[in-house]
C-alpha cells in the first residue's frame, strides 16, 4: 500500500496561505482541520478557509471535520472541492448514508475515530469508506504527544481490511513526527498527517520527504 503524506495546515501562517501550501507541494494531500468548538474545545477554520485552500493548493485537500452534525456539513465540503472528506464516527447520525453521499459526489469518504472509540462496531462496514482515521491524540489541537496505545487499533483495522480484501487507507493524525511515524507504519497505517513536524521544520518540503522515507522502510 502506498505511503501518503498529508501535512496539516492547522498551525501554518494563514496570512500567507498560498505560500504555506506551496511549501508542501511534494506531499500528497493538504490536511485541513475544521473545528466547531462543540465536538472539540477549539474553533478553527471553516468553509471559507477550506474553499481558499482548495483554490490555492497545488495538491488535493483532505478535510478533517471535527464538528457536530457532519451529516449536514460533510457534503458541503465535498461539493466545494475537498478531494477527501473525513467525519467523526462519534458525531455522524448515519455514517453509511453520509459516506455514500460523499462518494456519489466523486470524493473520498473517511471515518475518524477518537482515541476512546473502537473500530469494532465498524468492522463489517469498512468497505463503505475509503479511509479510516485512527486519531493518535484527542482531536482539538496541534502539537500534542502521540498516543502509542493506538497502535493495536491500527493493526486490528489493517488486519480486517486485508481479510476483507479491501483497499481502504488507514490514516493516523496527531503527534506524527520523525520519532513516531515508523511505529505507525509498522502497525499498518499508510497515510500520515503531520502538522507541527512539517510546519516547524526549517524546510517543510524536506521534512515531507524525510517522513515519507521513514514510513516507506
Ligand atoms: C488535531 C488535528 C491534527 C493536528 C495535528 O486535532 O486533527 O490534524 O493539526 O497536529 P500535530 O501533527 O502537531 O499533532
Ligand atoms: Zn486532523
Amino acid at each position: 500500500m502506498s505511503v501518503v503524506i498529508s501535512p496539516s495546515i492547522l498551525n501554518c501562517d494563514f496570512g500567507h496561505l498560498a505560500d504555506e501550501l506551496a511549501k508542501i507541494s511534494n506531499a500528497d494531500f493538504a490536511h485541513v482541520d475544521i473545528m466547531d468548538n462543540h465536538f472539540v474545545p477549539n474553533l478553527a477554520l471553516g468553509l471559507p478557509l477550506a474553499e481558499a485552500a482548495v483554490k490555492s493548493s497545488p495538491i488535493p485537500v483532505d478535510a478533517h471535520l471535527m464538528i457536530e452534525d457532519p451529516d449536514r456539513w460533510a457534503p458541503v465540503y465535498a461539493e466545494l472541492g475537498c478531494e477527501s472528506v473525513t467525519f467523526h464516527a462519534e458525531a455522524a447520525q448515519a455514517p453509511i448514508r453520509l459516506a455514500r453521499e460523499i462518494r456519489a459526489m466523486g470524493r473520498r469518504a473517511g471515518l475518524a475515530l477518537r482515541p476512546a472509540t473502537g473500530i469494532e462496531p465498524y468492522l463489517d462496514i469498512l468497505g463503505e469508506f475509503d479511509m479510516i482515521l485512527v486519531m493518535t491524540v484527542e482531536p482539538g489541537f496541534g502539537g500534542q504527544p502521540f498516543i502509542e496505545a493506538m497502535m493495536p487499533k491500527v493493526s486490528r483495522t489493517r488486519r480486517a481490511i486485508e481479510a476483507a480484501g479491501l483497499d481502504v487507507w488507514i490514516q493516523v493524525d496527531g503527534g506524527v513526527s520523525r520519532s513516531t511515524i515508523e511505529k505507525a507504519a509498522e502497525a499498518g497505517a499508510n497515510n500520515f498527517v503531520a502538522g507541527s513536524a512539517v510546519y516547524k521544520a526549517d524546510d517543510a518540503a524536506a521534512e515531507v520527504d524525510f517522513l515519507r522515507s521513514l514510513a516507506s522502510k
